[in-house]
């Protein structure tokens, strides 16, 4: 049985629906989402219903963050099991646009990313991508308005972006970063894991462990950059079927790389690879130990 949440598919709408709780003295606050809804999502949007009166939760499979050869066409869309999803979590309202009344004439105008925070990582492997996702996000924070808005930090360089977006183009939107989500055997939870087999799944616990040995080193003081990087690479090398993207290890505030890092420095490792045909991406942050 399809459950009960009011849903907003037109922007003028969502923006009307916005200024009211604005009027009535309301908070609102935002996640969002490309949909396939999972444990994960349901987390941020429970985090956003501690933080607010009213709660919007966006769903729209964006094109303009794929790639000519990524999964746009693939990207599971899951409407139905996602509104019991968000309703179960707290969820007041769910913003569901389509790609024409968000892109009625294509795209004139978009968000340029550019410095460390996107010369790496994704920034590298898919190009434009994070062009796409400043664009979106601009976009969102528009119609919607929030005064909060939730993200999770699995999507680590993603969250860099984000908060040079609110910060440079001066969005009135707090950002709140939460940790990311995990499965019983460490692997991130992420809507691309509906492609993994069982068997995926066991083994791509393999990439959380790798991110777990590196922290350790650096905790315990290797503040080496190669020496940090061969270890990620190694412990990856257990599993052949595991095809890593990059396993790097960056400064945590700006994503910019040293070949030492400084004891009492946050570094981030972050990590990509491919199994079975899925890409995964994760992180994890330590401090370089004394
Ligand atoms: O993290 C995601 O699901 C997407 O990149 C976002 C932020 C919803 C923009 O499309």
């Amino acid at each position: 049985m399809a459950t009960a949440i009011e849903t907003i598919s037109h922007p003028d709408a969502m923006r009307r629906f916005s200024k009211q709780q604005r009027r009535a003295d309301r908070t609102v606050a935002f996640v969002p989402t490309m949909g396939a809804l999972h444990e994960g999502h349901a987390s941020l949007i429970r985090r956003a219903a501690e933080r607010a009166d009213c709660v919007v939760t966006s769903i729209f499979v964006n094109p303009t963050q794929f790639g000519p050869n990524e999964d746009f066409e693939q990207y599971p869309r899951t409407l139905a099991a996602d509104l019991d999803v968000a309703a179960a979590a707290g969820c007041d309202v769910v913003f569901t646009p389509d790609t024409k009344t968000m892109y009625p004439d294509g795209v004139h105008c978009s968000v340029h990313v550019k410095g460390a925070i996107v010369e790496k990582f994704d920034g590298a492997s898919r190009p434009g991508h994070f062009n796409g996702v400043a664009t979106i996000v601009a976009k969102l924070f528009n119609i919607v308005q929030p005064d909060i808005a939730v993200f999770g930090l699995k999507d680590f360089q993603q969250t860099r972006v984000v908060s040079a977006l609110v910060r440079d183009l001066d969005f009135d939107v707090e950002l709140d970063l939460a940790p990311t989500s995990r499965e019983a055997n460490g692997l991130a939870r992420s809507s691309r894991n509906a492609y993994l087999t069982d068997e995926g799944r066991a083994r791509a616990a393999l990439i959380y462990k790798t991110l777990q040995q590196a922290a350790r080193a650096a905790a315990a003081g290797e503040g080496n950059r190669g020496r940090l990087e061969q270890l990620m690479a190694e412990v990856l090398s257990a599993d052949t079927g595991i095809r890593p993207d990059y396993a790097q290890a960056a400064r945590a505030h700006d994503l910019s790389t040293a070949d030492e890092y400084a004891a009492g420095e946050e570094i981030v490792f972050l990590l990509a690879a491919h199994l079975d045909n899925v890409r995964l991406i994760d992180n994890i942050t330590a401090r370089i130990g004394a």
